[in-house]
């Protein structure tokens, strides 16, 4: 038997797709008297050990939310750090995709970005995509809701041009037009200090997914509240509309 903090790791069945909605970057900031910047660069560092505790545990998708469509409200300054930070990191991650063999894709409209970032995103797609551990799905400029408009275009341009029957439109053909299409739903959705909302976050995908909220800031977060989670979601009765097995 495996223990690990009186948590029995064989019998814990792991998720195939976690999700996380990271939060509390800023809050974690104030909390230490220190510029809400600091607070999103400690939460880059818990993004980096979360790959590799992820990829670790045998999770087959990570998906995190770095930056949705709505953030772009936030000051100047605010949006600025975080696209320095995301410079960065993603110069890192190549390193750290490599060395955990984790293919990393992007989700999200990434042209809203500097021409280098967008560079920097393809750059990291291409030189992962023969990886075959964890896959690493990030959030960028993503909104579920400008996800699906995007989607929506695309069906409707194929069947204007013919190549799709309107009768054909199921829902897994929908889900092929997602930025997510070849992702499977998520199993676990985390969100990190304590707010009880999706924001935007993939609202079709996680139709049938197990919500888990935790009250620990987002750079708080670690392996211990990572397998707390999973924990948590081996104790859930996934019915998806069905019967209760219990
Ligand atoms: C999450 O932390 C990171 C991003 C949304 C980019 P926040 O910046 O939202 O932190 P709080 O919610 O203000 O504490
Ligand atoms: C959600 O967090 C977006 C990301 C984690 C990137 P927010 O902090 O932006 O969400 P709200 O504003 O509290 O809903
Ligand atoms: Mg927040």
């Amino acid at each position: 038997m495996l223990l690990m903090r009186g948590i029995d790791m064989e019998q814990l069945k792991i998720p195939e797709h976690v999700a996380i909605i990271l939060d509390g970057n800023g809050r974690w900031a104030k909390a230490h008297n220190l510029p809400r910047k600091m607070g999103h660069a400690e939460g880059c560092k818990t993004v980096e050990r979360t790959v590799e505790d992820a990829a670790r545990l045998g999770i087959k998708y990570l998906t995190v939310y770095g930056f949705s469509t709505e953030n772009w409200k936030r000051s100047e300054e605010e949006v600025g750090a975080l696209m320095q930070l995301f410079r960065y990191y993603m110069k890192r991650l190549l390193k750290i995709a490599k060395a955990n063999n984790v293919r990393v894709k992007m989700i999200g409209e990434r042209n809203r970005f500097a021409a280098d970032i967008v560079e920097g995103i393809n750059r990291l797609e291409s030189e992962t995509k023969d990886n075959t551990g964890l896959t690493f799905v990030i959030a960028v400029n993503y909104g579920s809701r400008d996800e699906i408009c995007r989607a929506v275009k695309k069906i409707t341009t194929d069947v204007k041009s013919g190549k799709l029957n309107p009768e054909d439109i199921t829902e897994s053909m929908i889900s092929s037009y997602l930025d997510t299409a070849q992702i499977p739903d998520p199993d676990l959705l985390i969100r990190t200090s304590g707010e009880i909302r999706l924001s935007n976050y993939l609202l079709w995908q996680c139709a049938y997914t197990e919500i888990y909220i935790t009250d620990i800031y987002w750079p708080d977060f670690n392996k211990h509240e990572l397998i707390k989670a999973i924990e948590n979601y081996n104790k859930r009765d996934r019915r998806f509309g069905g019967r209760t097995n219990n």
